[in-house]
């Protein structure tokens, strides 16, 4: 069985209560429940993470080495943190960033990403089926086809 990490960053734990304008109503539980069941159906298992800190981020991205993916919202991380994404570097298992709202079309400092360089992808401005879109996007494109 294919086995996919998905870990959040910081305020992704208060999703459902967060400006709901902007993330949706749907809570970080409810969205990994969709995503377990998606990927039970697609025959891969899920571990679930999420923390505020960037030490416990960086440690869960090198659990993941082996995993066959990793889905990753490192949240405000995403636009300054050195550490997660050299880990993200690091690990042999392909990264696939996710944002949920469009971080294109918000403030400058969200336009720079440091860790889609080093990301098999990147996806964002779907809201909450950005996370089911990674999914499908680890488990259907296989290594080596190309573009
Ligand atoms: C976010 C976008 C980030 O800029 C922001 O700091 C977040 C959430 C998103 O999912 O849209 O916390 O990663």
């Amino acid at each position: 069985m294919k086995k996919i990490a998905v870990i959040n960053g910081p305020n992704m734990n208060l999703l459902g209560r967060r400006e709901p304008d902007r993330y949706g109503s749907l809570t970080l539980e409810a969205i990994n429940a969709r995503i377990e069941a998606e990927a039970a159906a697609l025959g891969a298992e899920c571990e679930f993470f999420q923390s505020n800190l960037e030490g416990e981020i960086v440690t869960a991205i090198q659990g993941a080495w082996d995993a066959d993916g990793v889905i990753l919202n490192a949240a405000a991380y995403t636009h300054y943190s050195v550490a997660i994404r050299d880990a993200v570097a690091a690990i042999a298992a392909p990264v696939v960033e996710v944002h949920m709202s469009n971080v294109h079309a918000r403030e400058g400092f969200r336009r720079r990403s440091l860790i889609a360089p080093v990301c098999a992808g990147s996806i964002s401005g779907f809201g909450a089926a950005g996370y089911s879109l990674a999914l499908l996007a680890l488990l259907k494109c296989h290594a080596g086809e190309g573009p």
